[in-house]
């Protein structure tokens, strides 16, 4: 269908599916075990209503807001997600320009299928962009890395927590394997390859047990993070967090934001949803707020959705299968027609709770039922 009757998130998605690959579809929807978490993560967002106050004006609306400083349109970013080229062959340049173009922040994964390089060379000179890190268990091959994103201009690094081994996804692993020569070199192993991580090569982990094949296993609060200040300036933020314990830990530990995730249902089944994480954040350990910025990702499909989170204290969210399937079906056009959809959706629910910044959204204005409706 052409890009004017695409109405919302859940529209492109069909499309996505309609024109993705076998292999791309199984390896961008699927998610852990059953898949209850990632479902959950979505269906989270049901148990949370507004509280709307009327009678305040709202002609002026303003949804934008900025992120560790940098200005966003809307407080929305692309979560790092892997190979993008499994469904565009421009992969994820389409993501960068469309950022571009509706204003938000992008934040490229490590597994991403074209290299950082080309991807900055996607970028517009003014714009801003931040790297998603596997931390390879090599000290100083992770420190290259870190070095080598610093000085193209990446401006903030996401340190991914909550993948140290591949979660069980099936409909990946039972797809056909394939090895595809991506711009970082072949990034599938083959099987019977010699993987530095022997099951790898048994497809027994899917895509993702090759991706993560060297990814350290071993990090810790105490050694890693001062390991990553000591070798680079920019922001840290840990992406992964599933509990308040440790997001106070990450506080604690002096990084400068938290994302609470699951990494889209996609590695520990029954990992609470990020949006229930936020909840008790706010309610047990609002301090955390103010010591670092928190954002959540997972399941966000609706402008809705994004308010929410804003109510509970989360500076901005996080969409990760949206912008992949977006750009599969419309490349750059796609990308920026989600963030479009997204604008809009957002400034009516803020109208309608009756606010004109972002800034006065609060706890107050969300009640949390507990029965689950539909
Ligand atoms: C991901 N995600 C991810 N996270 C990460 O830190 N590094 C990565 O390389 C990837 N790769 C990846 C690939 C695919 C296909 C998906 C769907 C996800 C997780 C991602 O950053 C984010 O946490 C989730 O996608 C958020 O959930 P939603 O928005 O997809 O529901």
């Amino acid at each position: 269908p052409p890009l004017d009757r695409i109405l919302s998130l859940r529209d492109m998605e069909n499309v996505a599916k309609h024109i993705l690959s076998h292999k791309a579809l199984a390896y961008y929807s699927s998610a852990a075990d059953d898949e209850i978490t990632n479902n959950e993560n979505a269906r989270a967002f049901l148990r949370f209503f507004f509280q709307a106050r009327v009678m305040r004006p709202v002609s002026h609306c303003d949804p934008s807001t900025t992120i560790l400083g940098f200005k966003s349109s809307i407080p929305v970013f692309v979560s790092g997600a892997a190979l993008a080229k499994l469904g565009h062959p421009e992969g994820e340049a389409n993501i960068t320009r469309g950022a571009f173009k509706g204003g938000i922040i992008q934040m490229v994964s490590s597994n991403a299928s074209l290299s950082p390089n080309a991807i900055m060379d996607a970028a517009d000179q003014s714009q801003c962009l931040f790297f998603q890190l596997y931390k390879h268990r090599n000290d100083s091959i992770a420190e290259q890395r870190v070095r080598a994103i610093e000085k193209l201009g990446y401006k903030a690094i996401f340190l991914t927590v909550d993948a140290i081994v591949p979660g069980n996804r099936e409909r990946d692993i039972r797809s056909p394997w394939i090895v595809d020569e991506q711009e970082n070199g072949p990034i599938y192993y083959q099987p019977g390859s010699p993987a530095d991580f022997p099951e790898a090569g048994q497809n027994l982990f899917g895509t993702a047990g090759a991706l993560i094949a060297n990814d350290d296993r071993d990090m810790t609060w105490e050694k890693t993070i001062p390991w990553l200040r000591r070798v680079s300036d920019l922001p840290i933020i840990i992406k992964g967090i599933q509990c308040v314990e440790d997001a106070v830990l990450a506080a604690e530990a002096g990084v400068d934001g938290i994302l609470l995730s699951n990494h889209g249902g996609r590695q520990l089944e029954f990992s609470l949803p990020p949006m229930e994480v936020l909840y008790l954040l706010r309610r047990q350990r609002p301090g955390v707020f103010e010591r670092v910025e928190v954002y959540i990702d997972g399941g966000i499909r609706r402008g809705t959705d994004v308010v929410k989170a804003v109510c509970l204290g989360a500076k901005a969210v996080g969409l990760g299968r949206p912008f992949l399937y977006a750009q599969s079906a419309y490349g750059v056009d796609g990308v920026s027609k989600t963030i479009e959809i997204l604008k809009r959706e957002i400034i009516t629910a803020m109208r309608l709770i009756g606010v004109s910044t972002l800034n006065e959204l609060n706890p107050e204005m969300i009640h949390r039922i507990d029965w689950q409706p539909i």
